[in-house]
């Protein structure tokens, strides 16, 4: 429970799935974690006046506006929390930094190369005026994982030989699902590939320390046109044959009334690729949207000369461990059960043995972005983080492009610097 008087008047931009998941996080973050300032939840904006009013009630926001530039501009907001499709982040974030406001984006940090290099510029110069920025890439803040990486970075697994990534769903498999924004190039950059391929960059760099750099890819859009969207939020969506914005009368095919209006998906399905990492790391990754059965299965896998870790995000309190310096005899994979007080962020919630869940990596992220915040230190992953991340998806998509040609990943910090 939080004992400071210091607040950060927190002012969010978006309200449907990350909207909620950050929400839950701002509420909670001060009841359970006692830290140097306390969040409220100022002011909530969408487009939509009566949604993002239904949204400020039932989510725990003050006030509600429709307008990102009012909220970002208002002296009554210290934190700007981008929650929206990435086709705005980087107008949104870069608008928050030059207002001072210290701004905390989801993942994927922006849709393009040049998007992302602006980003991480601003948040550099930003920095010199004690301003934070950080990049949403939660999955860093599961206990389990936090601890994976205490592993690497102790030794206990020796010199990293292997990393196997897998990130898999499969809520598109359904042809007629309807053409969603993720579906759409302008509007999401890429597909599974930025969605939940990012995911697995950034957990794995973060979890052995190293860079990926160089990749090796194949893409595929196994389902090329889609019925457009009633509606949609998240990775739920309703199908009719009404026209939606960005897309042409050209895309349409619902004239004789008997089938639903259509478009064409701009994005990958699916994206399968191998990378070294530096250190001499041989890694594959993979991610889809059509692996049938896998809800949101995120499964990383490192082998060293000491030993194997492993985590899977449908077990996402324990953690797999083959410790190879054990008398052979004594050798086996143990079942690491990660609530014990001393393991990352458990101290704060419950007894030993008594799980958590998916939104507690989000309320991890809020304490350790107010925590950074209040004690004027830069919160990690960066905006330069970010962009590194971003280097890679291109990357992907480029040696894809090029028949799999083997495709350099150029350093992010070179590039801010440049
Ligand atoms: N960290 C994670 O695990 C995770 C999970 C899902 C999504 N995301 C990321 O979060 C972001 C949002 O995804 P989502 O699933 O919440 O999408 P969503 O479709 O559920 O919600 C998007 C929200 O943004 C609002 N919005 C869009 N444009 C806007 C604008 N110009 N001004 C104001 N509001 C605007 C929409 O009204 C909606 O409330 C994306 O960058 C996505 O990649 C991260």
């Amino acid at each position: 429970m939080s004992t400071t008087d210091r607040e950060l008047r927190v002012g969010m931009v978006g309200y449907a799935f990350m909207g909620a998941a950050h929400s839950q996080a701002w509420r909670t973050v001060n009841r359970v974690f006692d830290l140097p300032a306390r969040a409220r939840m100022a002011l909530i904006c969408g487009r939509d006046t009566a949604k993002v009013a239904d949204a400020a009630g039932r989510l725990g926001w003050d006030a509600h506006t429709t307008d990102w530039r009012e909220l970002v501009a208002s002296d009554d907001i210290d934190v700007v929390d981008v929650c929206t499709p990435g086709d705005s982040h980087a107008e949104i974030a870069l608008a928050a930094l030059a207002a001072g406001k210290h701004v905390l984006c989801e993942k994927p940090l922006a849709n393009t190369i040049s998007e992302a290099r602006a980003m991480a510029a601003a948040a550099v110069t930003a920095q010199a005026a004690g301003v934070r920025s950080m990049c949403g890439f939660n999955y860093r803040r599961v206990p389990a994982v936090a601890m994976m990486r205490q592993l690497v970075a102790d030794g206990r697994l020796g010199v990293i030989r292997h990393v196997r990534a897998t990130y898999l769903q499969d809520w598109i498999v359904d042809p007629q699902f309807p053409l969603v924004w993720r579906l759409q190039r302008d509007r999401a950059g890429s597909g599974a590939l930025g969605d939940i391929g990012a995911h697995i960059i950034d957990l794995t760099q973060y979890v052995t320390g190293r860079r990926i750099t160089g990749v090796s890819a194949v893409t595929e859009t196994f389902v090329k046109e889609r019925p457009l969207p009633a509606g949609s939020s998240g990775l739920a969506a309703t199908v009719d044959g009404a026209a939606v914005d960005g897309l042409t009368a050209a895309d349409a095919n619902g004239a004789d009334g008997h089938r639903p209006a259509t478009g064409m998906v701009t994005v990958d399905d699916a994206a399968v690729f191998v990378a070294r990492l530096d250190g001499g790391v041989l890694a594959t990754y993979e991610a889809s949207r059509f692996a049938t059965g896998r809800k949101n299965a995120l499964r990383v896998e490192i082998n060293g000369s000491l030993g194997t870790v492993a985590f899977d995000l449908e077990r996402l309190n324990e953690l797999e461990f083959y410790d190879a310096t054990r008398p052979a005899a004594e050798q086996g994979f143990s079942r690491i059960l990660v609530t014990e007080g001393e393991h990352p962020y458990m101290s704060a919630w419950w007894p030993p043995g008594h799980i958590i869940g998916y939104e507690h990596s989000f309320t991890h992220q809020a304490r350790d972005f107010i925590e950074a915040v209040a004690t004027g230190v830069d919160p990690a992953p960066s905006f330069v983080d970010g962009l590194q991340v971003q280097l890679v998806l291109d990357a992907v998509t480029r040696s894809a492009e090029l028949g799999s040609s083997w495709t350099e990943v150029e350093p992010a910090l070179t590039t801010v610097a440049a």
